[in-house]
């Protein structure tokens, strides 16, 4: 079967994968409310085409913290790569060999492509295989905040030492969502976290038998942050403007909207939902992207008219990884550019600085 949009590889990837393994990617919270709406959210909103604009030339370039991207389609961070490769049985050592390949695999992709692909903390191969696989082209690394602050204070300063543009903090994360589907599936894997590895040589720190999110974030500890560092920082998971308008207050480069495609908080608004009203909040004074139910180049399209300077891909990378390796991430992410450059071309924009907020209705359906 030909792969010719991102839900075709969904179908593929269903296909490739163990039961687990599908369940952890497509699983939402609790009754994944939110996950599906993340998607619904964007077909309940109609598009508002203008003609007869030449539109013989279209540009889907743009830039986020002032950096250039080929299009405004970016790799949003997910963990565990190596339970994406179809062998659901693979040893311990296959995995973190896997792990190592996907990780640099999605990479690969994103530079030959042009944008930005944000590193997990979870990516259990180290950042150096990954900067070493793909030297060139825009990577930020996003942080889930570890309870020993050290810890944290090393990983940044590797991170800025090998390049990485951005720091990108997780915020939905205190604790990790109620996700029924691992529970029944009793997934438990003893990966080790190559990049949090503590201090103390040798003492790797294994997923699933740890808590290593720190519990007790504040927005004060922010100011710790900008002190060790130089990179911005951009907050993952806002979805009000209350904490949106903290943001900008507590000097941050960027937010982006997400509610971790509805893997955390279940019945929290769709990120196109929640997108207007933090967008109205910080008052164009920082950037501002979304994640989740991304899935066609005209959902780009609405992100970017309802004020997102790019969006983030989660689950469809992980398709494209399942289907075909680093192959199947770049047609992901050729097909859905492809896709929204035709979305541009018949609502009459011939640059992303042309998609405004008049393309786009709320419909009553
Ligand atoms: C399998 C999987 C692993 C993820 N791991 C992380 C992670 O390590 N850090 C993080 O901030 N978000 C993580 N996320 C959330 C994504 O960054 C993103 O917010 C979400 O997938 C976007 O929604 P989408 O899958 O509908 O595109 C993960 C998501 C999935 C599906």
């Amino acid at each position: 079967m030909s792969l010719v949009c991102l839900t075709d590889f969904q179908a593929h990837a269903r296909e490739q994968l163990s039961k687990s393994t599908r369940d952890f990617i497509e699983g939402g919270a609790d009754d994944s409310i939110t996950r599906d709406d993340n998607i619904a959210a964007f077909k309940r909103i109609r598009l508002r085409p203008r003609y007869l604009r030449d539109v013989s030339e279209v540009d889907t370039r743009t830039t986020i913290q002032g950096e250039e991207i080929s299009a405004p389609i970016c790799i949003a961070p997910t963990g565990f790569h190596c339970l994406v490769w179809p062998d659901g049985e693979m040893s311990t050592a296959r995995d973190k060999e896997n792990e190592r390949l996907n990780a640099t695999q999605q990479r690969r992709a994103a530079q030959a492509a042009g944008i930005c692909y944000i590193t997990s903390t979870f990516a259990s191969c180290s950042l150096e295989d990954i900067v070493i696989a793909a030297p060139e082209g825009l990577r930020w690394f996003q942080l889930y905040v570890h309870p020993d602050l050290q810890l944290n204070k090393q990983l940044i300063q590797r991170v800025e030492s090998l390049g990485f543009k951005a720091l990108v903090i997780t915020l939905d994360t205190p604790v990790c969502g109620n996700r029924r589907h691992d529970i029944r599936n009793q997934l438990r894997r003893n990966l080790t976290l190559t990049d949090l590895q503590s201090p103390k040589k040798g003492n790797a720190i294994p997923y699933f038998q740890m808590t290593p999110i720190s519990t007790s974030l504040c927005w004060n500890d922010l100011s710790w942050f900008q002190s060790i560092t130089r990179l911005p920082i951009i907050l993952k998971g806002i979805l009000t403007k209350e904490d949106a308008e903290l943001a900008v207050k507590h000097n941050v480069q960027g937010i982006i909207v997400s509610n971790h495609g509805g893997r955390q908080l279940d019945e929290v608004l769709a990120s196109i939902d929640a997108l207007t009203e933090v967008v109205a909040a910080v008052k164009g004074k920082i950037e501002v992207y979304l994640d989740g139910g991304v899935r066609t180049g005209n959902d780009v399209l609405k992100a970017l008219a309802l004020g997102a300077k790019c969006i983030f891909l989660g689950r469809p990378i992980l398709w494209g990884l399942a289907c075909k390796g680093e192959h199947g991430v770049k047609e992901v992410l050729n097909i859905l550019t492809n896709e929204f450059h035709t979305s541009m071309a018949l609502t009459g924009c011939r640059s992303v600085a042309e998609i405004n907020r008049n393309l786009v209705q709320f419909s009553r359906l």
